[in-house]
């Protein structure tokens, strides 16, 4: 009995139905008072006829204070009742007696959820569902005895939508996304995740934005303001610094305050402040000592005072305990108090030996009625503002085709074009077949596996993308490979579910072998070759170097005969990497004509893939993280994985600040492909770069002009990079700080973008002082189409220190070591 297998059981939640006249629960219309007897109606239950001369409690009356309201259910609660809710309702079908598993009992709500909260009937409280996940909703596509579906939109995978830079495409993301969560009848979507791409082997980087906070942060913030513009919840996750999935329950990260404010909490920080979301994941991993969960200086102190978060923290599932075995240990009860005490509002996905851990410590005080109420009024505030409270009739048919055509351009604009040698791309000649090789061409990824997955009806593969785009595929090649890859893959799915079913590592498929001769027949009879190199991965573990980040010797040799016979007969060779994290590129590139990389693209991936490829849209997506040449080159890899290495519990970020950019820029390492890089079929030329004033004060704009000076329409990303003065503190060579995008440019058309930096884009964290402080000195702007490709800089002085924000202190070290420094 594992972890693992509890995720295959689907949950069953409680939800009744809540009548309350039609009339929102959530409405909130302060200082009223009641002027007639409304009939009001909770779980068929009139309230105007009671025995209480006609008059509502306060709870029931929709038309007081939320805040009163919400205290009167606290006043009403029981003990028992309030260490029900206090957790979730757990995962139905699993006896946590018994610890087995029922099989077939996913009959929650909405069958695939991940949970939900107590329901109290008596009291009108429904039970909020909440369910996964970041590239689109997972729940179950069917139902027992019932014809329809429930098949939800796979969205690009996070790494892909952040390729884009486009605050307002994700933004349009969210709200379709957001409109699948509502119309299927759940009331928090558990994404986006946002954690830092510290490693390239992070098993869920794919999930994730980026190695760079402020992107992240703005990523996840326009995702969270689009998903929520629907009235439904998110949970940013996972709070903090969950960069690594082995023994992710049980590691100990050992992280500098500095590097925790400025690499693993900005993001978070950002998307807080900038958009509040309903809930947020606290992680599995300890930090210094401590679980996240357990963190009162993370989940109250930095997050509630310093951030001024307003919604409830909830954490992972069965997270905080040394692993799933010891859930009804002491240790377990103590962790309760705990996490309750620290700001973990809410235990996921809620056990009835938590239940019981909760009660007994609110009756022996050790659960202060504090702790304990804060912690309800955050839950209560969840319920309020939630679809089912305001007795939402979600229909059951998300608008699906709209949603398909959002996820095909969000997927191409976050292609990213690595490499065009004599500009091959777009591919228009459509007068032979194309020769398509490698596994993955025929049956694309279209997003990585575990909760970041998604039910979706039908992924287009590339050829099928290629096919719909008016290309015609070679059928010899077409008839080798698709019986090949359509057994391997039934043998890979069987593996998958007896190993583990949605947390199993997924493996890939070796290459067919196609012998020479038929690629030399296809080198003759097509113009052009195409080899896709598939990844996948997903939660639970993480990916290796040797046949992952490297390629496979399989892998390299289809990559070494395609391109050597092709190009002997003067034919190009494009390679598609259909992957969801960094692989290796320098030993290969150099071979090929083209690469395009649009990650895991969602269900209609090959169709996006296509659009790029026959130049429908131009590439504009740019790299979110660094291409290393080799794995070892950046330092965070170092002291990966942690030791032991096969389950590691203790791992030091000795790297500190300097994660991705951040250290190959500072350090001359010289990358593969850098941070905010990324080709287009046209060019730019930027131009007036000028500052709103020569010396920073409060705010300072910085605009520059954008000429598309190529033949074909095209967007440029524009990356504003900052160097500070240097004198108290070590400091990054420079910082992503703002970025922009602009519209579709005709060619020869311009636009200017304006771009702004605040105060705290100016500070560093200063630990020995607490505080975010911007140095008195000289800065330089630095504008440009990539991290090592400027085009533009100029200076601006900061005449006096500035002490951006002070800070309580957070974090203490649990074992002593000092963070690298340049
Ligand atoms: C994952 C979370 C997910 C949760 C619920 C956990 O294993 O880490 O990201 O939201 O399960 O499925």
């Amino acid at each position: 009995m594992n972890f693992i297998n509890i995720k295959k059981i689907a949950k069953v939640s409680l939800v009744s139905t809540l009548v309350v006249s039609g009339i929102s629960w959530n409405q909130k219309t302060e200082n009223s008072k009641i002027e007639k007897n409304p009939i009001i109606t909770i779980n068929g239950f009139t309230f105007t006829d009671l025995n209480r001369n006609g008059k509502l409690d306060i709870y029931e009356d929709y038309r007081l204070a939320v805040e009163d309201r919400i205290q009167d259910l606290i006043n009403k609660m029981t003990d028992e009742e309030k260490a029900s809710m206090l957790i979730g309702i757990g995962m139905p079908g699993f006896d946590v007696n018994t610890f087995t598993f029922i099989p077939g009992a996913d009959k929650g709500k909405v069958p695939g959820e991940a949970g939900g909260t107590y329901e109290i009937k008596r009291l009108g409280i429904p039970a909020v569902i909440v369910s996964d996940g970041p590239a689109g909703l997972r729940i179950n596509p069917t139902r027992d005895n019932d014809t329809n579906t429930y098949y939800a939109t796979a969205f690009p995978v996070g790494t892909a939508l952040a390729s884009t830079w486009n605050e307002e495409l994700i933004n349009n993301v969210g709200k379709a996304m957001g409109n699948e969560v509502k119309e299927y009848g759940v009331d928090v979507l558990l994404g986006p995740g946002m954690n830092i791409h510290r490693n390239p082997l992070c098993g869920r980087n794919f999930e994730y934005y980026s190695e760079d906070p402020l992107l992240s942060g703005s990523i996840a913030a326009a995702m969270v303001n689009g998903i929520q513009s629907n009235g439904v919840g998110t949970s940013i996750k996972h709070f903090a610094a969950n960069n690594q999935e082995r023994n992710r329950m049980g590691i100990n990260a050992h992280i500098s305050e500095r590097a925790m404010r400025e690499i693993y909490l900005r993001g978070f920080e950002i998307a807080v402040k900038t958009a509040q979301p309903w809930t947020i994941m606290s992680s599995y991993n300890l930090v210094n000592g401590e679980y996240t969960s357990a963190r009162k200086d993370l989940l109250t102190t930095v997050l509630r005072e310093e951030w001024g978060f307003k919604g409830l923290v909830m954490s992972d599932w069965f997270g905080g305990y040394d692993g799933f075995g010891s859930i009804s240990s002491k240790n377990a009860v103590s962790d309760v108090v705990k996490q309750l005490s620290a700001g973990n509002d809410l235990l996921m996905p809620g056990l009835p030996s938590q239940q019981q851990a909760i009660l007994e410590n609110i009756k022996n005080g050790k659960l202060t009625k504090e702790v304990v109420n804060t912690d309800l009024r955050r839950i209560l505030e969840l319920v309020m503002r939630s679809p089912v409270m305001n007795n939402y009739n979600y229909s059951n048919k998300p608008n699906l085709k709209e949603n398909a055509v959002v996820t095909r351009q969000a997927a191409a604009e976050g292609t990213i074009l690595l490499k065009n040698d004599n500009a091959i791309l777009p591919f228009v000649s459509k007068s032979a077949p194309l020769a398509v090789f490698g596994n993955t061409s025929y049956d694309f990824i279209a997003g990585g596996t575990g909760s970041g997955d998604v039910n979706e009806a039908y992924s287009v593969s590339l050829i099928d993308g290629l096919t719909n785009s008016g290309f015609s595929i070679d059928k010899d090649l077409e008839g080798l490979y698709k019986p090949y890859v359509a057994d391997q893959k039934v043998k890979e799915m069987a593996r998958r579910e007896k190993e583990g079913g949605l947390l199993a590592t997924p493996k890939r498929i070796v290459e067919l072998d196609v012998n020479k001769e038929t690629i030399e027949n296809k080198a003759k009879a097509s113009e052009l070759a195409l080899i896709t190199i598939g990844r996948n991965a997903g939660e639970g573990d993480d990916r290796k170097v040797a046949d992952d980040f490297n390629l496979a010797q399989d892998e390299v040799n289809l990559i070494n005969s395609v391109s050597e016979i092709f190009h002997a007969q003067g034919k190009k060779v494009v390679v598609v990497l259909n992957i969801g994290g960094v692989i290796e590129t320098a030993s290969w590139r150099d071979k090929v004509d083209a690469i395009l990389l649009p990650w895991q693209p969602g269900q209609e991936g090959g169709n996006s893939v296509a659009d790029v490829f026959s130049g429908k849209v131009t590439p504009s997506g740019k790299l979110t993280m660094t291409f290393p040449v080799n794995y070892e080159d950046a330092a965070a890899t170092k002291n990966w994985i942690g030791t032991p290495a096969e389950n590691p519990t203790s791992v030091n970020y000795e790297e500190g600040i300097y994660v991705g950019y951040r250290y190959f820029n500072t350090f001359n390492v010289k990358p593969s492909y850098e941070f905010g890089y990324g080709l287009s079929y046209t060019a730019f030329d930027y131009s007036n770069l000028v500052l709103s004033s020569k010396t920073f004060n409060d705010k300072m704009t910085v605009s520059v002009t954008i000429t598309n000076t190529g033949k074909t329409v095209g967007k440029e990303v524009v990356e504003l990079y900052l160097s500070a003065p240097e004198k108290s503190i070590d400091k990054p060579r420079e910082e992503l700080k703002a970025f922009g995008k602009t519209k579709l440019l005709q060619p020869g058309e311009s636009q200017t973008i304006i771009l702004t930096l605040n105060a705290k884009n100016l500070a560093s964290f200063v630990p020995n002082r607490n505080a975010w402080i911007a140095e008195a000195g000289k800065y330089k702007v630095a504008v440009g189409a990539s991290s090592l490709n400027i085009k533009k800089t100029a200076e601006f002085t900061l005449e006096k220190e500035k002490v951006v924000e002070k800070t309580y202190p957070a974090f203490a070290l649990d074992t002593p070591f000092t963070d690298l420094k340049h």
